[in-house]
């Protein structure tokens, strides 16, 4: 029997619809994929995909990372066209003998392989951010807390899902749209190999969701698994 595990109670859904329709004959990589990508379709989870809350200037930007061993991963970073990063962090892994591609010409790598392309921000999101805009500067992002209330500015609730097939291959996949409101450019821990998630199949994997500053200063996922 595959065995799966999913950040957030957004994954439950998820992870119920992934093993009733896939089954027990699916690979731990087409799971894990299965349930990013149906959260990244999900315009109600607004840290993930289409829907995900953009940067200070209202750029929806994804990360997204798979992986299977030390030897087998690919990620992305600062997709701004594509809906499923996950997928093109896939493509990466299995086309490409490469870890990571950012930005525009990531996108133009998906669209090489016929990936579709679309607008990421969805209306909910611009709202959301238009009145963000109203009460903040965008150089406020650079402090993660508000230091009067202690209250996070924004959401990074990354999808990190883990699985071991019926042939004991785990996989991992994690995919997010970062912090809300973050400074144009900034990439967090998701898309870092061994940072947002870390596969060692001799050992175990790991996945982080949450602050992504905070867990790629201790290289929390490859730290958990080696530990
Ligand atoms: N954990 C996701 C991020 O901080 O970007």
């Amino acid at each position: 029997m595959n065995m799966m595990l999913s950040t957030w109670s957004f994954s439950e859904p998820i992870l119920n619809a992934v093993a009733t329709n896939l089954g027990d004959s699916a690979s731990a990589l087409d799971l894990v994929e299965t349930c990013a990508r149906m959260a990244e379709a999900d315009e109600s989870i607004d840290s993930v995909g289409y829907g995900g809350y953009p940067d200070a200037e209202g750029r929806c930007t994804l990360d997204a990372a798979v992986m299977l061993s030390p030897n087998q991963s690919g990620a992305v970073c600062a997709i701004e066209r594509h809906k499923h990063p996950v997928s093109i962090a896939r493509l990466v892994m299995e086309q490409t003998s490469h870890t990571l591609l950012a930005g525009p010409l990531a996108d133009a790598f998906a669209d090489a392989h016929g990936l579709e392309s679309s607008d990421l921000l969805a209306r909910p999101s611009k709202e959301k951010w238009l009145k963000w805009k109203e009460e903040h500067q965008p150089t406020e992002t650079l402090a993660p807390y508000d230091t009067g209330t202690g209250k996070l500015f924004g959401n990074h609730d990354t999808i990190g899902t883990l699985a071991i097939d019926t042939h004991g291959t785990m996989a991992g996949a994690c995919s997010t749209s970062g912090m809300a409101w973050k400074v144009p450019g900034r990439v967090g821990d998701s898309p870092i190999i061994g940072h947002g998630l870390y596969v060692d199949p001799k050992r175990g994997a790991a996945t982080a969701t949450g602050h992504g500053e905070l867990i790629s200063g201790i290289c929390s996922s490859f730290l958990v698994v080696e530990l």
